[in-house]
């Protein structure tokens, strides 16, 4: 990673790149509406396609409160691993990270300081209820996780109130309100952060998105 030193930018798609934390960047407004547009044409066609997102359920048998579908590998919320198929729900293949979404992410990722190569993505769809309780990603190889790799987030549509806490459960955490098009990045020191979505704020989303929900899109590297 970049280490202390980030890339100060400032161009007309990129209304504010601040260094949140160390290791944590926070891209607001990093896509324009046009760009977000097609990005919800696109994770509408995933979500609803063939093989498309499903509720999982997690390990105690709870249900979780969004649509998920996975690219590159699944992450099965049953046994916490990557797998190539879709073990816990219908066994489906798993399709690649188009190359235009590995490119948008790892630029990304190049804009808050890190080199990036995402092989994995997961897409997550939250109705109004949605939300997603306090977690850390630690699922990629050990390698990724001790190079601190970064998760590359993707906000489309309404806004999220995202909790980011510290390094163990008990640690502090502070809402930040992920709005349609921002990109927040964690790596480095803070790759094992605690993060979940507390809720979603309805009527939020660009109404040129013709979208009711949030789409967040994770890229990481396995
Ligand atoms: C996640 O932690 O996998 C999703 C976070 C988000 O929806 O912003
Ligand atoms: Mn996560």
């Amino acid at each position: 990673m970049g280490g202390s030193s980030w890339r100060a930018f400032d161009n007309e798609y990129v209304a504010t790149a601040s260094a949140y934390a160390p290791g944590v960047v926070w891209l607001r407004k990093y896509l324009t509406v046009t760009e977000q547009q097609a990005l919800v044409a696109r994770c509408r066609a995933i979500m609803d396609g063939p093989a498309g997102g499903y509720v999982p359920t997690v390990r105690g048998g709870g249900r979780m409160r969004v649509r998920m579908v996975c690219l590159g590998r699944h992450w099965n919320p049953l046994t916490y691993r990557y797998e190539p198929t879709r073990a816990d729900h219908d066994n489906a293949p798993v399709p690649p990270v188009p190359d235009d979404f590995a490119a948008l992410a790892a630029r990304i990722a190049a804009d808050a300081g890190f080199t990036f190569r995402p092989d994995i993505c997961l897409i997550n769809w939250y109705g109004p209820e949605g939300r997603m309780g306090l977690h850390q990603d630690k699922d990629e190889s050990r390698a990724s996780l001790e190079a601190g790799l970064p998760v590359v987030s993707i906000s489309i549509g309404d806004t999220a109130r995202f909790l980011f806490g510290g390094l163990r459960r008990r640690d502090p955490v502070e809402p930040i309100l992920l709005e349609s098009g921002d990109g927040f990045v964690f790596g480095g020191p803070a790759r094992l952060r605690y993060h979940g979505v507390s809720r979603i704020v309805p009527g939020t989303a660009p109404p040129e998105l013709g979208i009711e929900g949030r789409f967040n899109l994770t890229f990481r590297q396995y």
